[in-house]
């Protein structure tokens, strides 16, 4: 069974690619709502906070680790605390299947992700080994406003607000290293639009479940689909709704 983890709601963007490529495969889905948003926490807590969450999928029945937040390092928390080895399939994060879809790309490119991203450094060092030039931004209060269903006019004003912080700059492509993000792809579409800027923006969601899938390609059983959340959320029901209407689910508050 793969156990996807993030802070809350980000991740079922991953989860819903995978289920589309693959409704038979078998997935425990952890979502720290209680200490949501991740982005603004420090690497400290965040390293608690990770440690803890892989727990609790392993606990749940999860043999694979598929980490949908980029705000952490799921494998340098496991490794670090010498529990990587309870993951006998591995784990995927966002990270590496995002950065070699891009690794031949030659114009600069634009990452939007949590103050805790980009603070990590994790995609600039990446991106580095292959030459690739990026300019990393800041969106501090996305995340938590997507998660806690604030109203389409604040999100668009936050929106809007990152894409005049970037207008001057010369990008060609925008990545979404939250995954809290592409919920309102179309709205940093729009928000670029109204600064005469047409860039391609890229949801790494698809790329992500693809390498999760080829590499824990042994959870194929009956599409068993459980979330276990942290506190109760209105919106994290209502995203499973609207996503996964076709799916049998359980949700469990834990
Ligand atoms: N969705 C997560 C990420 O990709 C966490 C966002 C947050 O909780 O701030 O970074």
């Amino acid at each position: 069974m793969i156990g996807i983890f993030d802070s809350g709601i980000g991740g079922l963007t991953v989860l819903k690619a995978l289920k589309e490529k693959s409704p038979q495969t078998d997935v425990v889905y952890f979502g720290d709502i209680k200490n949501a948003p991740y982005g603004i926490k420090t690497q400290d807590d965040l390293k608690i906070l990770t440690a803890l969450g892989v727990k609790k999928l392993l606990e749940n029945g999860a043999t694979n680790i598929l980490s949908a937040c980029n705000s952490v390092s799921a494998f340098m928390v496991l490794e670090e605390i010498g529990l990587l080895s309870d993951v006998p399939f591995g784990i995927v994060e966002m990270i590496n299947p995002t950065v070699s879809e891009f690794k031949n790309h030659s114009g600069e490119i634009l990452i939007f992700a949590t103050p805790a991203t980009i603070e990590s450094g994790a995609y600039q060092e990446n991106f580095r080994k292959h030459n690739v030039e990026i300019k990393t931004f800041p969106i501090a209060e996305l995340a938590g406003a997507i998660e806690f269903g604030a109203d389409e006019n604040e999100i668009e004003r936050i929106i809007d607000e990152a894409t005049t912080g970037v207008s001057q700059d010369n990008f060609d492509k925008v990545i979404l290293c939250c995954t809290h993000y592409p919920f309102f792809l179309d709205k940093f579409e729009q928000s670029f639009k109204k600064i005469g800027r047409k860039v391609e923006i890229f949801d790494p969601a698809s790329v992500v479940a693809e390498t999760a899938l080829s590499k824990f390609n042994n959870n194929v059983g009956d599409g068993e689909l459980k979330f276990i959340i942290s506190q109760d959320s209105p919106n994290f029901r209502k995203m499973v709704e609207k996503h996964f209407a076709n799916y049998n689910y359980t949700i469990e508050v834990i």
